[in-house]
């Protein structure tokens, strides 16, 4: 759907991220973990190119959250959207994560922005309290991981950063072995390296793994094929097929 949502709030998170709360029931209330919308960033068709982002939480008044970097002109003009600033979305799009009923141990793996539908995810998973949710949350630093009291609390929560400034001094894929065992089920959403590691992990062989890509995207509806992959199960569309896959169906451009 295409609407027009009002800003309700905006704050920087951590250093140069940004969660923003828009006004959008109708998208709430169909909007799966792991599925995005495609936001206009800016005034007049200016960029022309509309923004992929993940939908990082919904909330029960209609509200959805986005999480995203500051990274150029078109997330600059939405993170200095102020309360009542609108902004024109169309969403939710995607096939989101798809978790098993029979699921009972789920593993989720974040790097560093790839917080943002995992967050949504665990929030879900852990609101049914049918399943043992725990969350390797992995960043740069320990300032760009979510804030505490920002996750859903019945989540188990680990944190890693690589410079040992909060939780654990390791990446994620380093300390995979010690909690894959147990899971039926491993999410993940994070960079295209965290992924290419993950794929040769013992630990995870024979195991549904469910990544999220972050492709570049253009028209978000699979009309323009920018966001083309190769898979085992031939080319595929990103904003689709996916953004979700299962982590053994990629092949990895060399
Ligand atoms: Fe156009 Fe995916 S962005 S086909």
């Amino acid at each position: 759907m295409l609407i027009k949502a009002n800003v309700r709030s905006s704050l920087e998170l951590m250093p140069g991220t940004r969660l923003l709360w828009l006004d959008a029931p109708a998208i709430a209330a169909a909007a799966h973990p792991g599925q995005f919308l495609m936001i206009r960033c800016g005034e007049d068709h200016d960029p022309v190119l509309r923004r992929p982002l993940s939908i990082h939480r919904t909330n029960s008044s209609g509200g959805v959250a986005l999480l995203f970097e500051v990274v150029g002109r078109g997330t600059r003009w939405l993170a200095e959207r102020v309360p009542g600033d609108c902004v024109d979305v169309l969403g939710p799009l995607g096939n989101g994560f798809m978790v098993r009923d029979d699921a009972r141990d789920v593993l989720l793996v974040a790097g560093g922005i790839g917080i943002a539908p995992l967050a949504f995810l665990a929030e879900k998973m852990t609101e049914e309290g049918k399943k043992r949710v725990i969350l390797l949350h992995g960043a740069r630093r320990g300032e760009l991981l979510l804030p505490e009291g920002q996750l859903p609390g019945a989540t188990t929560v680990v944190d890693l950063s690589e410079d040992g400034s909060r939780g654990r001094r390791c990446l994620a894929t380093d300390v995979m072995d010690e909690y894959a065992g147990e899971a039926d089920q491993v999410f993940a959403c994070g960079p295209a390296a965290m992924y290419r590691a993950m794929a040769e992990l013992e630990c995870l062989k024979g195991k549904s793994v469910q990544v999220s890509l972050e492709e570049r995207m253009a028209c978000g509806l699979g009309a323009c094929y920018v966001c083309t992959i190769r898979t085992t199960k031939g080319l595929k569309q990103v904003c689709r097929d996916g953004p979700v896959f299962e982590l053994a169906d990629i092949l990895w451009e060399r």
